[in-house]
Parts: structure tokens; sequence; C-alpha cells
């Protein structure tokens, strides 16, 4: 297993030389890369002794001629681990700076990173800091709180860098997530679908695909082979995800379809248009004073199409909005559509569900039993929902 070990300017650069040691006996190849300020307390000869491996430090260093080293590492590695982390360092990451070395890397890399932050306790607890540290929660990120004691300059309070036990063992519980859904493929449905009305207008609904974009990400980072039957949204997907775009419920279920045989598990996170316009125009519906009716037929329920063709083996989960805390129905939907499982969102909480960034799950099995997240980010969530089926 490759690991970058960015070290940033804190003090606590003088134990990432520690850390590298323990990182080898765990059995991992440790590349080191220093930001400006970490040379101030610690130097690339050092690591470059320690690993065996070089050190980067300039933007444009290149240890092999020719090749980009900044996207070699990034492509190379299975976890990036930044320890110490500094408040400059975190801040930057969160907001997408990438003009150092291992800003550059952390932007161009797309697998799990590490923070283990150390600092001044001020620089922790202010708010720019505080911000960042929730942005990159929501992310494929690990944070490790620094310790309680005593700082420099006579201060006191969280500001230390975690043990070199606990950072390690997170490493390993990164690696070993990472093999959960290793050799599986994942097809997910998600975001809205648009019916047409005319050749200008559409019926749909504010489905974000945020859910379905947590749900590959989490899924990705378990090792499997992602697909993602997307409608149209502006949420970005995770480049590694196959993502096949369409437009209406229809096109939804024939794309998921020829997906679904190979799948061991399907996650259906799309809000899919239950009805959609008989005879839809082409061209513009004109204006008039009379009234307009619009005859709606119903549309395929995509999912539970899907769970007839699915593998016997295969976990096939639905998603329940559901405008109350009442559960009856969710759980009607796991029979009436064939499901292993249905994770329930109480859309009338306007904190979590759609568009929001939170997301809290009830997820009922087929079995009866019934769990829940807690209100974490979609991707924690994510993550949670993708264990708890496997468990
Ligand atoms: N679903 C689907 N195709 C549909 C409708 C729903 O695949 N035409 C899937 C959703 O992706 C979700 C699950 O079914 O995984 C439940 O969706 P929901 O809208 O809650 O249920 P409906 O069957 O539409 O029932 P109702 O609208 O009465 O709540």
């Amino acid at each position: 297993m490759n690991l970058v070990l960015g070290v940033s300017g804190s003090i606590a650069a003088y134990r990432a030389a520690d850390l590298a040691r323990d990182l080898m006996r765990a059995g991992y190849t440790v590349r080191v890369c220093l930001t400006d300020a970490a040379q101030k307390f610690v130097t690339p000869v050092l690591f470059e002794t320690l690993t065996g491996q070089p050190c980067l430090i300039d933007t444009f260093d290149e240890p092999e001629t020719g090749r980009m080293a900044h996207i070699d590492w990034a492509r190379q590695a299975d976890v990036l681990l930044i320890a110490p982390a500094s408040a400059n360092t975190i801040n930057k990451i969160a907001n997408g700076y990438a003009d150092d070395m291992l800003s550059t890397i952390a932007l161009a890399f797309t697998g799990p990173i590490i923070f283990a932050p150390a600092m001044n306790p001020a620089m922790y607890a202010h708010e720019t800091t505080r911000e960042s540290i929730q942005k990159l929660k929501g992310r494929a990120t690990t944070i490790l709180e620094p310790q309680e004691g005593d700082v420099v300059a006579g201060e006191h309070g969280p500001g230390k860098l975690a043990s070199n036990m606990e950072i390690v063992n997170s490493v390993l519980a990164i690696e070993k997530r990472s093999q959960i859904l290793r050799g599986k493929r994942v097809l997910i449905t998600s975001g809205p679908t648009q019916e047409p009305i005319d050749s200008i207008r559409f019926l749909t609904n504010r489905s974000s695909g945020k859910m379905g974009a947590a749900l590959a990400r989490a899924a990705l980072l378990m090792g499997a082979e992602v697909t993602v039957v997307s409608g149209p949204v502006k949420e970005p997907l995770p480049i590694q995800a196959q993502t096949i775009h369409i437009i209406t419920a229809e096109q939804m279920l024939d794309q998921a379809r020829q997906n679904a045989a190979k799948a061991d598990i399907i996650i259906g996170a799309a809000a899919v248009a239950d009805y959609r316009p008989s005879a839809p125009l082409k061209g513009k519906i004109r204006r008039s004073e009379e009234s307009l009716h619009l005859d709606l037929v119903a549309n395929p329920d995509v999912i539970a199409e899907l769970a007839k063709v699915a593998k016997k083996e295969a976990r096939v989960i639905g998603f329940a909005a559901e405008p109350d805390s009442g559960l009856e129905t969710a759980v009607q939907k796991i029979h009436r559509k064939g499901l292993f499982a249905i994770a329930v969102n109480d859309i009338s909480r306007k904190e979590i569900g759609f568009d929001a960034d939170q997301n809290e799950l009830m997820l009922i099995k087929a079995d009866g039993s019934k769990e829940t997240s807690g209100m974490q980010s979609k991707l924690g969530c994510a993550l949670w929902l993708l264990e708890r089926i496997l468990a």
C-alpha cells in the first residue's frame, strides 16, 4: 500500500519522522511531501534517508523526469495523510487552493484523506478553521482531533498532534474500509427525472442528486466498481464512477436494467417522477384563456423492475422520502418493490433531505429490523448505509 505523508508547518513536524517509520512498519510505502513552513522544522534529507523515497517540496519537483509528480503521487497513493496539519494547510485544502506541492497533490487526489491537526488552540478554535473542518468532514476526509495538553508558548488546550498509534490505527481502518467492496459492482439511480410536457417544458421534482453522489463516493471508498444512472443534476459525480446521463424515467429504467443483472448492490436514490404526460407535444403549447388539462400516465417503478432482474444474492435498496415520521408506508414499499431494505428520510424536517448537505436515515430491512444513522453529512450517511446493509 502506498501512502503520501504531507507534513506542514507545526512544531509537531519533528514527530512526523517517527510516524513515517511506524507507517513503514505497518507495511506502507511512505513518500513524504513537505510544505515550505515544515522545512523550518525538518529537512527533506531526514525523510529521504528514513523512507528511501524522494521527498517532494516544490510544486514543480519531478523525481522522474517527464512525469508530473503531483499527478503521479496522487494516482499511486491509497491514502493521503497530513500530519501535522497546520491551520494554513487545512484552510487551504478545504477551499481548494493549490499553491504548493502538498495542496496540489490533495486537489488531484480522489481517495481518502486523513488530517491530524496540530496548532495553537486559538487557531484551532478560530471560526475559519472550524468552518474548514466542517467542510472537510463532509468529504472523504477523516479528522483526528488534536489532544488537549500543554502546547508551545506556555498555552494549554486542544492543539497537540494525535498519538502515532491513533494515527496509524486510523490509516489501517481506512485501508480496511477500502477493501470491503473490492471486486463488487454497485449500481445507483440518482437525481430527478424530467418528463416532457412539450419541447420546452417538463415535470420534475426537487431532488439535487447529492445523496446519490454521496453513495457513489462511499461505494468507491469501499473499493467497489460504481455505475450511476443519473437524471439532470448540478451536483458533480465522482469521476471514477461510470455515469450514464438520462432524462426520463423510461430512459432511467432502460439504462439501469442493462447494468442490473451484474450488480451486487442496487440502490434507488433517484426521485423518479411517478407520472409522465401521455402525449408530450412537439413544439410549444400556446397560451390561451381556456384551462388546460394534462393527461398523465404512470411511469414504471424503476427499482421494483431492477429487483426483478437482479442476481438472487444482490441487495436491492430503496429510498423513501416520507412527508412525516410514520414508517408504515415505507415498510409496505419494501414488500411491494421486492427490496432488501429501505432508507427513510423524513422530508418534513427541512435541515435534512432534499438539497440539504446533512441527512438522517432510518434503515428498515425486510426482516423488520430498524436502525438510524443519526444526523451526519450525506457522505457519512452513505458510508453508514453501505456498512449496515453488508452487516
Ligand atoms: N422509485 C422508482 N421508480 C418510481 C418511483 C420510485 O425507482 N417510479 C424508487 C425510488 O428511487 C425509491 C423508492 O422507489 O428508491 C421509493 O420511492 P418513493 O417515491 O418514496 O415511492 P413511490 O413508489 O413513488 O410511492 P409514493 O409516491 O406513493 O410515496
